[in-house]
């Protein structure tokens, strides 16, 4: 098998389609995707409460706009973003949202018809858009279609292995059909490795079973350094078991944490912020709680959790905002939210480090590039707003 292309694009999630669009548009018709997976169940399906951007669609956002996106952002990578790379990120971050949906994203909307927002932790106000809780199965679907659209030829169930690198430059790399077990090749002018995080190194992850980092392992046995591995962010409720993410929008949409003394605990932690406090500090204070021994489950196996409460929000609500997470919750968890509350506890959720790129998403290394979780530009510093990382694969 061999694999012949001007440009390859390693993965098929929202950050190698965006990125094959953008080469096809840029005149270079010969580019095609390898992914692992049938695109459309790539992980960014998983990403579900929105996507910032500094729209001013709701009443108590309205004198938003970039600047505060990007102060946002630095502030909540504890001032260890790329403030250039942040710059940018908040400054396209409206184009690229408007984008898609031009494209056909269904956001969900505000009564007038614009682009509806919720608050997630960083900006203390809506500045979230999203499609009910499935935002990143929505985008994924819309650039997927946009991908088709063009005739983008990919490769669905194949594996890169390793690159090759010739003369200081990579050409290609090694490459495996996953449904037959045949190796070959794959040859290119310019290879962009978009292949997700490493979630899977950690026994509770949000991340889906493939995202085993090894876009991020081919890159450096080929001699790229990684940049800021030490920093993983931990998604404060992943739902107790399985650690499926249990969205942010929950407490962007109102939903309470509880201890087992039915205490809503974040007064402790965050007073002003209270459950929508930055993803760090609502994660500790979880762990404080079942340490101290205020979680249920306490020493059983699969480790303590706390509650997630939304029963005072009302099934219309939850119907119209979460329905994903209804639905999670009575397949995986056997119970339903509107009844229930659901228990959650910290699952890895984000890679912040990755293939070191600059803002152009380029490699040390002539002839590769990398964007998406895989790489660090470093916008996301010691700790990525939620919300960020859609964004930061349609954006870099
Ligand atoms: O909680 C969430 O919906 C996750 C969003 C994100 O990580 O950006």
């Amino acid at each position: 098998m061999k694999i012949k292309h001007r440009v390859a694009i390693v993965g098929g999630g929202l950050a190698g389609l965006r990125a094959a669009i953008a080469v096809f548009d840029s005149g270079v018709s010969d580019v095609a995707i390898i992914s692992q997976l049938p695109p459309v169940r790539s992980h960014s399906v998983a990403a579900a409460g929105g996507i910032n951007g500094s729209l001013a669609n709701h009443p108590n956002g309205r004198d938003d706009n970039w600047e505060k996106h990007a102060f946002d952002t630095i502030k909540g990578s504890d001032y260890l973003a790329d403030q250039d790379a942040a710059e940018i990120l908040a400054k396209e971050a409206v184009p690229c949202i408007v984008e898609t949906e031009h494209w056909g994203c269904p956001f969900s909307r505000n009564p007038d018809g614009t682009i509806a927002q919720r608050p997630f932790g960083g900006a203390g106000f809506p500045r979230t858009c999203f499609a009910a809780d499935k935002t990143g199965h929505a985008l994924l679907h819309t650039l997927y279609q946009q991908a088709i659209k063009r005739g983008i030829k990919i490769y669905q169930e194949f594996l890169v292995l390793s690159l090759a690198v010739h003369e200081g430059r990579a050409v290609g790399g090694v490459v495996m059909n996953i449904v037959t077990g045949e190796l070959g090749t794959v040859q290119a002018d310019a290879l962009l490795l978009a292949t997700g995080g490493a979630g899977k190194i950690y026994a509770h992850s949000t991340n889906n079973l493939l995202n085993s980092g090894l876009g991020m392992a081919i890159a450096y046995w080929a001699g790229v350094p990684l940049k800021d591995m030490e920093f993983i962010q931990f998604h404060p409720t992943g739902l107790w078991g399985t650690n499926i993410l249990m969205t942010e929008g929950c407490r962007g949409e109102g939903g309470y944490l509880l201890n087992n003394k039915g205490e809503r605990f974040m007064a402790r932690y965050a007073p002003k912020a209270m459950e929508l406090g930055p993803r760090d500090i609502v994660a500790r204070a979880i762990l404080t709680e079942i340490l101290e021994g205020r979680g249920f489950n306490q020493g059983g196996p699969g480790g303590g959790y706390v509650h997630l409460d939304l029963r005072h929000l009302g099934e219309a609500k939850i119907n119209e905002r979460l329905p994903e997470v209804r639905e999670i919750c009575k397949n995986f968890a056997g119970i339903d939210p509107v009844y229930e509350p659901i228990p959650v506890q910290p699952s890895q959720h984000y890679t912040m480090g990755g293939i070191d790129t600059n803002i152009h998403g380029a490699t040390r290394l002539k002839g590769l590039y990398a964007a998406g979780e895989c790489a660090c530009v470093s916008v996301h510093g010691a700790n990525r707003l939620g919300g960020n990382s859609l964004l930061d694969t349609i954006v870099f």
